[in-house]
């Protein structure tokens, strides 16, 4: 395919990252994960301000201007011919020989891809079964860097459980997925955790939010327990690629009917049409 590394367009195997980017060493370095629609990049604005944060906050300098990037984006979405799939982009600190402090030559490395990628139609409708697990991350989940590696552990957790995901928690009170945020309905509102520092500010949350608001379903942004968790009506994750998929069980214990609930349909609906 093709890829975009810093400011053109090549084929894969043109693009040469050096053994000694520093994404490499010490995960230094953020990213995002952009949907693509027909063709099209979903919420490509909010993906980009998220990404100017994450820059900003880790003290990297994006290599060009948020429009003329977001533009290669949309280049390299139509240089791969991508309809239903993913953009991958990645900015580290750049290539030093390995030492802590930020290198005073070197300059960030920009790098993009697409995948395709289907969309998740099968737990949608059917939902996954998902286990509880400490949150072991840092302190700055907001910003979206390279260290994964909490999360990549979390991820197989489940899976070898026999489980779609892992919903994290500290102390009890829930946080998000490996790779997706987590919402619990309660007498027909919607409760999830605050976007504080605790959680990714993921853009399909604040897509449902704003979809609950226009529904007039009632939404709460506050901390909740596991055990609010494992008595609610209906549960739900979201995000780039979950969209927003139902979750019939946690721990072995079924949530609801153990299908998709009311609030739930009705906000896949919603999203249905907002991606057309
Ligand atoms: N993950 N929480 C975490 C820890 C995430 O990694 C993600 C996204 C989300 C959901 O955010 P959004 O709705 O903006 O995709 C929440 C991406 C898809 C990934 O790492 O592959």
């Amino acid at each position: 395919g093709v890829y975009l590394y810093q400011n053109r367009l090549l084929p894969q195997e043109e693009v040469h990252i050096s053994p000694e980017d520093r994404g490499y060493y010490f995960g230094d370095g953020i990213y995002e994960v952009f949907r693509v629609y027909n063709g099209r990049l979903y919420e490509a604005d909010a993906h980009m301000r998220r990404l100017q944060k994450s820059a900003a906050d880790v003290r990297i300098e994006l290599p060009s201007e948020p429009e003329q990037l977001l533009h290669q984006l949309v280049e390299l979405v139509a240089a791969n011919r991508l309809t239903e799939g993913t953009v991958y982009l990645q900015i580290t600190r750049g290539e030093a020989s390995r030492s802590h402090p930020f290198p005073k030559a070197a300059a960030p490395v920009l790098m993009a891809f697409t995948n395709v990628l289907p969309r998740p139609l099968a737990a949608v409708q059917s939902g996954i079964s998902i286990v509880s697990m400490d949150d072991i991350r840092w302190l700055r989940c907001d910003l979206k860097t390279l260290n994964l590696l909490p999360n990549v552990l979390a991820k197989q957790h489940a899976l070898d459980r026999g489980a779609g995901d892992v919903v994290m928690h500290r102390g009890g009170t829930v946080t998000e997925c490996s790779a997706s945020n987590i919402m619990i309905v309660m007498g027909g509102r919607i409760v999830t955790h605050p976007a504080n520092n605790l959680i990714l500010h993921g853009i399909t949350r604040a897509v449902v939010l704003r979809l609950a608001n226009e529904l007039e379903i009632a939404a709460e942004e506050r901390p909740f327990t596991l055990s609010e968790l494992m008595e609610a009506d209906e549960v739900f994750i979201t995000g780039t690629t979950a969209e927003i998929t139902p979750v019939i069980a946690v721990d072995g214990a079924t949530i609801g009917g153990g299908t998709s609930g009311p609030v739930t349909r009705k906000l896949q609906q919603a999203f249905e049409r907002s991606i057309e």
